[in-house]
């Protein structure tokens, strides 16, 4: 099965106990969410892999940014259109294949390059073109396995993680902001990253 499918199908079964289960892990959320309110607080921003919605809803609130939402998942996004305003704008589509015809001036990605760690270059690549230019990359993703044991669990769950994304980020644009933080002593961590497009 190709990885997008499995990432659908996934999300099928973990959508109706979605927004229950993953505050124990999905740390930085709240955090990433506060660094944009602080930068860009009027800017069109795309969430890519929005989910069910999480991180739109608070920024609707917390911020005076346009929103958009985009997602693989129809089960995923038919949660957020439940629960989010309807001035949002959802789509349902692959990163690599939504063309909107604009640039934005923020795009966020929150846990979803580790889903295909594999794609995580081209994926960049795709974001640098729908970002203006001094845009800005906001990131919030597991780093790095505490132990063999988690490693193995994660990859059960179709996760790969390693300090490569946060190179590659860097590598990439130019860096504003950075942390690595420790979840549950040690367990894993996970970093949360600002950069900016230097690319026109
Ligand atoms: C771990 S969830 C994170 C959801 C949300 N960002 C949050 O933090 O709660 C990852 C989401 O990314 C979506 N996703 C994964 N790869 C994607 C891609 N290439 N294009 C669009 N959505 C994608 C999945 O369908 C899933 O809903």
């Amino acid at each position: 099965m190709e990885k997008k499918e499995s990432i659908i199908k996934y999300y099928k079964k973990q959508s109706g106990f979605y927004d229950i289960t993953r505050p124990l892990f999905l740390f930085g959320r709240g955090e990433i969410v506060k660094w944009i309110a602080e930068t860009n607080p009027k800017d069109h921003l795309l969430e890519a892999g929005c989910g069910t919605g999480h991180l739109l809803k608070s920024l609707a609130k917390n911020t005076d940014c346009v929103l958009t939402g985009i997602d693989l998942s129809p089960d995923m996004l038919e949660i957020a259109q439940r629960k989010l305003p309807t001035e949002i704008n959802l789509h349902q589509t692959d990163l690599e294949d939504f063309n909107p015809g604009k640039k934005y001036d923020a795009v966020l990605l929150s846990y979803v390059f580790t889903l295909d760690f594999a794609k995580n270059v081209e994926q960049i690549k795709r974001v640098k073109q729908l970002l203006k230019h001094n845009g800005r990359i906001y990131v919030v993703d597991f780093h790095r396995y505490g132990s063999a044991l988690y490693k193995r669990y994660m990859n059960w769950h179709g996760i790969e993680m390693g300090v490569e994304l946060l190179q590659l980020l860097e590598s990439e644009f130019a860096t504003k902001r950075k942390s690595i933080r420790k979840a549950y002593g040690g367990v894993w961590e996970y970093f949360i990253y600002e950069g900016a497009n230097v690319e026109d």
